[in-house]
């Protein structure tokens, strides 16, 4: 492996699986393992197996399952559990034992009850264990990231000794610094004898939100092993994230580091993971939460129009995700809403693109994010132009003690007229109103309210068909008020009468 090469463990199916409610069947096991293995990584941390029987199988399956990566099995340093993970790793083409113990004052004093020598005893014994079954051995130090650095280095000495091949260095409870954890890598460089022998790992928690940092700073430092997990999952606030450390080793050329992963595919396997574990991504999730690559403020949508780079610095095609997103908000501006256009294939002059953008401004402060439906809807609007009815006002007065009253303003070939009137609900009563004031025999014929997305913010979309004299006229509209947007379909489907059109919009 060339020197600058990091490899890449992953521990999805062992600390990421260890999270409550994330647990997997076998079957989706070795779904995640076929995925990690596409993916690049180096090493598949599939269990431990001497926990449960069901971690046993899924060591034995994956290692059927799956030839390239190596396929490694976690133990304590106890006889026992080193020999059920030689038993289960029996199938796999390449395979590792990842034995260790507590080496911190907590641990040692609390946990084991033990002396510090006592420690050193049982960790070489375990590697030497271990190393009888297969050639492949990592030692971890549990709880590192609190171990005291000079008595860390004497166990990483004998353990290496002993025959371990990687050394795990945990910050298991996320307490480190990022330069402190990089110090304590950089000590074992300097300060382990045979460091020449064997890699050393990161194995970082992120509860400081510092599991990345830590992982980056151990890296920079002489470590060449990156323990991780996909979304960053793993116990409390997880492990360090296998696509932040393979992107920020990509992204900074500078480092002159390398991994084997396959950008393309992180995106497929954060969601297969996500899916399968029932864990959602956070929204914010760097590189593949939802809005990773979304531009919802005026200023940045522009800069992104112009050019990608202004505001990113990773093209949402290397990681496989298809492209930005423009986020249509009251803070977008007229580039912003243009483009969308664009995309929809609605081109349209300076004028007509200003009257879109007023409408869509009044809309975007009822409602979060306006959507492609939103957009056509506006657009189809501008296009039908000045209508010879049209509704200014309406105020309506409804509840569950009250009878329902609307009072209606409407625009009639230029002059505004008002009417008010009681109805069984307050869709009726607006629309007896408008009745009032146009003086047509309509009938209702047929009326269809549709919610366009999910939220009750969403815009509801109104369908109406009227008679008249035999004819059938339809109308249409959509608003965030579903009595306004019925009020104006209605007022839509009688100006037809006039002009005769009796199409569907
Ligand atoms: O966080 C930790 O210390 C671990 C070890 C078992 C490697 O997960
Ligand atoms: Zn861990």
């Amino acid at each position: 492996m060339e020197e600058n090469r990091v490899i890449i463990f992953d521990t999805t199916l062992r600390d990421g699986e260890q999270v409550p409610g994330c647990q997997l069947n076998t079957v989706e096991k070795i779904e995640v393992a076929r995925a990690l293995e596409a993916l690049g990584v180096d090493v598949i941390e599939a269990g431990f197996p001497v926990s449960s029987p069901g971690d046993f199988n899924s060591v034995v399956e994956i290692s059927k399952a799956v030839r390239n990566p190596v396929i490694c099995a976690l133990t304590r340093a106890v006889k026992k559990d080193i020999e059920v993970a030689a038993e289960a790793l029996k199938y796999a083409e390449r395979k590792r034992i990842h034995t260790g113990i507590g080496t911190s004052p907590y641990h040692i004093q609390y946990k084991i009850k033990t002396t510090p020598e006592e420690i050193i005893r049982r960790a070489v014994d375990a590697v030497k264990y271990a190393r009888k079954f297969v050639d492949d051995v990592e030692f971890y130090a549990e709880d590192a990231g609190r171990s005291d650095n000079a008595y860390l280095a004497r166990v990483i000495e004998a353990v290496i000794k002993a025959g371990a091949t990687v050394v795990n260095i945990p910050d298991t409870t996320g307490y480190c610094l990022p330069e402190e954890y990089g110090a304590k890598i950089r000590y074992l460089v300097d300060n382990v004898p045979n460091i020449d022998q064997a890699v050393i790992s990161t194995h970082c928690h992120n509860d400081l939100g510092m599991a990345t940092a830590n992982t980056m700073m151990g890296i920079i430092n002489g470590a060449r092993q990156a323990e991780v997990t996909i979304n960053g999952i793993g116990e409390r606030a997880g492990n360090t994230s296998l696509e932040e450390v393979a992107m920020i080793i990509k992204s900074h050329h500078d480092l002159n580091l390398s991994t084997g992963i396959n950008p393309k595919l992180i995106f497929s396997t954060s969601r297969l993971v996500s899916t399968l574990m029932s864990m959602p991504v956070q929204a914010n999730k760097a590189i593949v939460g939802r809005n990773a690559f979304a531009h919802s403020s005026g200023i940045h949508q522009d800069g992104v129009l112009k050019n990608r780079e202004n505001y990113e610095i990773i093209d949402p095609k290397e990681v496989g995700i298809r492209e930005s997103s423009i986020i249509l908000t009251a803070r977008s501006g007229r580039a912003a809403l243009n483009h969308r256009l664009d995309l929809l294939g609605i081109k349209l002059g300076k004028e007509e693109l200003d009257e879109i953008y007023h409408r869509f401004l009044i809309l975007a402060d009822k409602k979060k994010e306006i959507n492609d439906e939103d957009i056509k809807i506006l657009s189809g609007e501008v296009f039908r132009g000045e209508k010879r009815l049209k509704l200014e006002s309406l105020q309506v007065l409804c509840g569950n003690s009250v009878t329902p009253v609307a009072t209606v303003g409407v625009r009639i070939n230029g002059e505004v007229h008002t009417s008010t009137a009681p109805g069984n609900g307050p869709i009726d009563a607006a629309l007896t109103a408008v009745k009032h004031l146009i003086h047509e025999n309509v009938h209702l014929e047929e009326f269809l309210i549709q919610a366009i997305t999910r939220g009750s913010d969403d815009i509801g979309k109104v369908h109406i068909q009227v008679e008249h004299e035999g004819k059938i006229f339809y109308g249409f509209s959509a608003n965030t008020d579903i009595i306004t947007a019925s009020v104006e379909a209605f007022i839509d489907a009688v100006s037809r009468i006039d002009n005769g059109t009796t199409d569907t919009v």
